[in-house]
């Protein structure tokens, strides 16, 4: 053991960095981004809008309050309900389990969203994975006995499920809500792409926390996420929450961003469009799951050929990410981003050769 790994906690050391694929792609499918910018005439009015930042100084307490009280407004919030904004959503997962005591069990069914599982180990923390079934719907009675065998327990639910693009049944949810000693927190990154919402249902749960992020509409570069939960938990989670993690420049484009909602909302509208034309024309080709978010599940008629595909789809200038490694219900599996008109044709058609 060299000097340097003794110093190293033992969940980080046993485990790789993130990886993000370097390299340009000209079509770029593989990180569930927006195809779409903000449109040209709206950028000199956003940077107009930054113009006047004093960059000079810290983010101020009341530039938050402001940016907290719209998402608020905008999403209809009570009064009970309490909002925190993030570094992106990521921050807001790592504060919830930094703020957890340490016998508090993470619970998350999987496949899921990897930074579930990355968080809770680097943290040292407990993490129980339960697996989803043969159609990635939730094993409700599985998570039952698995949050009540391991109380305290909080469960991490993305809605819609990132990789697999299910929308779980609102009944499932709730039922899972009900079980004592459980926060349940529900992961809304793709909300613009399935209009479902569990915000609605904050006033009367207690134990329920409901994260978003604005990364998945067109905003990535940004790096800003947000959460809503009764005022309690807020109070304990700003306590871990580093002073300024979102910045003037943050908290002043996400001002500029709800001005201009129904930009987003429309780039949301014509990527369901995609969605849907992507979905039948895979379907004809591949093994390919129904989505509810901005990205298809698919898997390619030989599982085994699908790194070679991932391989010639890169060849052809195309980046989708290979799920294949991971093994499981993922076995041969690519998952791709709903893409511009363009991209999504140019797609379709280098998967064809590859198959
Ligand atoms: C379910 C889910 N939650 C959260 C995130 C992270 O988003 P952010 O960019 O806000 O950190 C992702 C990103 O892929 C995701 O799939």
């Amino acid at each position: 053991m060299t000097d340097i790994e003794r110093f190293i906690a033992q969940g980080v050391r046993r485990r790789d960095a993130y990886h993000v694929p370097s390299g340009a792609f000209p079509i770029k499918l593989d990180a569930m981004e927006s195809p779409y910018r903000l449109p040209i005439e709206l950028r000199d009015r956003w940077l107009h809008a930054l113009r006047d930042i004093a960059l000079n100084r810290y983010p101020s307490p009341d530039h938050y309050e402001r940016v907290k009280a719209r998402l608020a407004r905008s999403a209809g919030l009570a009064a009970d309900t309490g909002v925190i904004l993030g570094n992106g959503s990521d921050e807001i997962l790592q504060n919830i389990l930094l703020a957890m005591a340490p016998e508090v069990t993470v619970v998350a069914p999987t496949p899921t969203f990897v930074m579930y599982e990355q968080i809770a180990s680097i943290l040292g923390r407990r993490f129980v994975s339960v697996p989803l079934k043969e159609d990635f719907g939730l094993d409700v009675g599985a998570l039952k006995a698995a949050l009540v065998r391991h109380a305290p327990a909080v469960l991490f639910l993305a809605y819609p499920n990132n990789p697999t693009g299910t929308l779980y049944p609102e009944g499932d949810i709730r039922a899972l809500m009900e079980v004592d000693d459980t926060v349940v927190v529900v992961d809304e990154a793709y909300h613009p792409f399935a209009q479902a919402s569990f915000l609605g249902a904050l006033a009367e749960a207690p134990r329920l926390m409901v994260v978003r992020t604005l990364s998945k509409q067109g905003l990535a570069g940004l790096r800003f996420g947000w959460l809503a939960a009764d005022r309690r938990w807020i109070t304990e989670l700003d306590k871990v929450r580093l002073p300024y993690n979102v910045s003037s420049v943050t908290a002043a484009s996400i001002e500029f961003a709800l001005d201009y909602a129904d930009v987003f909302a429309d780039q949301a509208a014509r990527l369901r469009g995609e969605r849907g034309r992507l979905y039948e024309a895979l379907r004809g080709q591949v093994t390919v799951w129904p989505s509810e978010a901005n990205f298809l599940l698919f898997r390619p008629p030989v599982a085994e050929d699908a790194e070679r595909i991932h391989g010639r789809l890169k060849e052809a200038g195309i980046l989708v990410k290979n799920l294949a490694g991971a093994g499981g219900a993922l076995r041969g599996c690519l998952r791709v981003t709903v893409g511009t008109p363009a991209e999504n044709t140019a797609f379709l058609a280098a998967l064809a050769q590859a198959l």
